[in-house]
């Protein structure tokens, strides 16, 4: 795990992180007003975004990760590097990064099976001026895996 500033990321992750800042704008959060936005780098180098979408039945609700991952898979993206993540309140900014919840980091190590890869995530406070670089087997350490159930996912 890395802090890094905003300046010194590589245009890359400057460009993903700044895709996930126009995305959040595009939540649906009426009941949490909490707003984020996420995005994808898959393993050709397409930008895809995505954001939460809540539901009055709370429990409905689909976080900015899964439904990125989801809108990816949907568009034949499968295989990913990297995912930027970015928050806000509605009336506050975030002044520590925020993580993705316990059922994203499942679900993003489902993806890092798919990809052969340890994505990385990149994690921003509102305003950039905290940014975290980690990875999703240092998110989920000892993470349920499809081999736990003797399956080959690329068979
Ligand atoms: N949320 C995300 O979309 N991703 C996260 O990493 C944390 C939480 C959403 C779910 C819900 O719509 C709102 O933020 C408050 O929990």
């Amino acid at each position: 795990m890395i802090n890094i500033k905003y300046e010194e990321l590589p245009d890359v992750e400057k460009k993903l992180l700044n895709e996930a800042e126009k995305a959040m704008e595009t939540a649906y959060g009426p009941y949490s007003k909490f707003y984020v936005g996420a995005a994808l780098l898959t393993n050709d180098g397409t930008i895809i975004t995505g954001s939460n979408f809540e539901n009055s039945a709370y429990g409905s609700t689909i976080c900015a990760e899964r439904g990125v991952i989801l809108r990816a898979n949907a568009m034949g993206y499968k295989k990913h590097k990297e995912i930027a993540i970015i928050g806000r309140g509605e009336d506050f900014d975030t002044e520590e990064v925020i993580a993705p919840c316990g059922s994203c980091r499942q679900v993003l190590y489902e993806v890092s099976q798919i990809s052969d890869y340890n994505m990385k995530i990149i994690l921003s406070t509102t305003k950039k001026e905290k940014i975290i670089i980690t990875s999703i087997n240092e998110l989920l350490p000892l993470a349920f895996r499809p081999k736990d159930l003797r399956i080959d996912i690329k068979k």
